[in-house]
């Protein structure tokens, strides 16, 4: 824990263990167990084990063809995690996933916000435009959030009573991009003419074409891995989906490409970052955000259901049956269960930064020298599931971890947003700018399932890119609040 012994005991200086194998056909297999034999949490536990140690030489993914070298210096716990957020240490340009990049004619031919080091002149102006934007469409959060979510509730409703089961994340997969397309400019997609309904397939197609050599969709490992982990996807397939999502932001997101100018920035590419912010950061965070939170309070059961009704009720009701932002603020179990989901399950698990210069990297029990030009990899889940901070039950969902004083202590140890949950995104990190909003969605999600509903009832289906499915729904005897 926290302050003991052993971790401020001098640490052993030790080499970092661990072996790459064989050039190229070593890198295969182990793309093959890292998601097909082991998964992805058995492939850092297994080694970390094999090795005596949470810092360790491994491979990771795609390797060959798509990523020149998969050779990394993996860390695998609580305490040498955070070297990847000083970036004084670590260089993150062009790391954002992972060791390849995807083309830049998937992002009209700019290296994006999230690919630039903050050393980079052009980072602090990209990042000070999404400053901006959050900022100036906070009031707009919540207005927008319930209506559009209140509607997927009435849709669940309706799927349960036909069909017994109603498929969240596919209606969040639609309802996520209306919501962030309104929240941010006040336009919603469907009503475009550049995208109509197809805004959420058009968006999801993109993303594939740029996560898919690291993710896997669920097919036989026989047929998936030729397709999506061996050569990048050519992007001329996509680009007329590109295209229309372009179209969209540059009607919609006028006023903020007119405020981009003002800072400097040319419009056309402030509009390509503008996309990529609000569907692959926001949006892709999203798709996974929701539904992960959703499957991880059905499973914790009536209990916590109980308690989160209270908590969101009561606070709502004294402010005059309103959500509003110091409602919110009283609801300290409803923020620990977000919390606790991000800790458990960060939406994005993989973090690389590269060695800026020869450095000493501590964990729990040794210290090992790293050279200048290593690649350094975090899996978060080992990280903030780490025994050592969170104790005997760091691998389960403990919906109020994060409430009251001792609770709070423990935030400097969730690390979702690539950053502590107790620091801030600046200009001058890479710290995730929407940070304070994906919380405060995730607690919306709370407060209007449970103004809703006394209890629920979910179910996950599949296991790669599973589902989530509402099965029942115990409607609250009085209607608190859907203004
Ligand atoms: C960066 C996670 C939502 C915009 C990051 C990083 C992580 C992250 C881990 C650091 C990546 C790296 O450099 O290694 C998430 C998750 C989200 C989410 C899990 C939702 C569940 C958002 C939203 C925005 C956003 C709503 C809207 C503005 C960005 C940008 C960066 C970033 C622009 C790059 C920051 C920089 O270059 O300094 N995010 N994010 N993200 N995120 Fe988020």
């Amino acid at each position: 824990m926290e302050g003991s012994g052993d971790m401020d005991a001098a640490p052993l200086l030790r080499p970092v263990p661990g072996s790459y194998g064989v050039p190229f056909f070593s890198a295969v297999r182990d793309r093959l167990d890292f998601f097909y034999l082991q998964g992805e949490d058995r492939y850092f536990e297994s080694r970390a084990a094999a090795y005596g140690s949470t810092v360790v030489r491994v491979n990771v993914p795609p390797g060959p063809f798509i990523a020149r070298d998969p050779r990394v210096v993996a860390l695998l716990d609580a305490k040498s995690f955070p070297v990847l957020f000083d970036v004084d240490k670590v260089e993150k340009r062009d790391v954002f996933t992972g060791t390849y990049m995807p083309s830049t004619s998937l992002t009209g031919g700019h290296r994006v916000c999230s690919y630039l080091d903050p050393s980079e002149p052009k980072h602090a102006k990209l990042k000070q435009m999404l400053f901006s934007l959050l900022a100036s469409r906070k009031d707009a959060v919540v207005p927008v959030f319930r209506s559009n979510f209140g509607a997927l509730l009435d849709a669940v409703e309706s799927k349960l009573a036909s069909d017994g089961k109603a498929d969240f994340t596919g209606l969040n997969d639609v309802t996520s991009f209306e919501f962030i397309g309104e929240a941010y400019f006040g336009v919603r997609p469907s009503s475009s003419a550049a995208l109509g309904a197809s805004g959420p397939s058009k968006a999801g197609k993109w993303l594939i074409w740029q996560i898919c050599p690291v993710f896997t969709v669920g097919l036989p490992m026989i047929i998936e891995d030729p397709l999506l982990h061996t050569v990048p996807l050519p992007p001329f397939l996509v680009s007329s989906d590109y295209k229309a999502l372009y179209s969209y932001f540059s009607a919609a997101a006028s006023p903020v490409l007119d405020a981009a100018e003002g800072l400097g920035l040319p419009r056309e590419e402030a509009c390509h970052n503008l996309l990529f912010a609000t569907v692959f950061n926001s949006y892709g965070g999203l798709k996974l955000l929701l539904p992960g939170i959703l499957a991880r309070v059905a499973e914790a059961g009536g209990k916590l259901h109980e308690r989160l009704a209270t908590e969101i009720r009561g606070a709502v009701a004294s402010a005059g049956g309103n959500v509003t932002p110091a409602a919110l603020e009283k609801m300290e179990l409803t923020k620990s269960v977000v919390w606790e989901f991000l800790r458990l399950d960060p939406p994005v698990k993989f973090q690389y930064g590269r060695a800026k210069a020869d450095m000493r990297v501590e964990s729990h029990d040794a210290a090992y020298s790293i050279k200048k030009g290593e690649m350094l990899f975090g899996y978060q889940p080992c990280a903030t599931r780490d025994a050592r901070v969170f104790g005997p039950t760091a691998a389960e969902f403990v919906g109020d971890r994060f409430v009251g004083e001792e609770g709070r202590k423990l935030l400097k140890y969730v690390y979702w947003s690539n950053g502590r949950e107790t620091e801030s995104p600046s200009v001058g990190n890479k710290q995730c700018p929407g940070k304070n909003l994906v919380v405060l969605v995730g607690r919306l999600l709370l407060v209007e399932l449970f103004l809703r509903y006394d209890t629920f009832t979910a179910e996950q289906v599949g296991k790669a890119a599973a589902k989530v499915v509402i099965t029942g729904v115990t409607k609250a005897a009085t209607s608190v609040s859907h203004g």
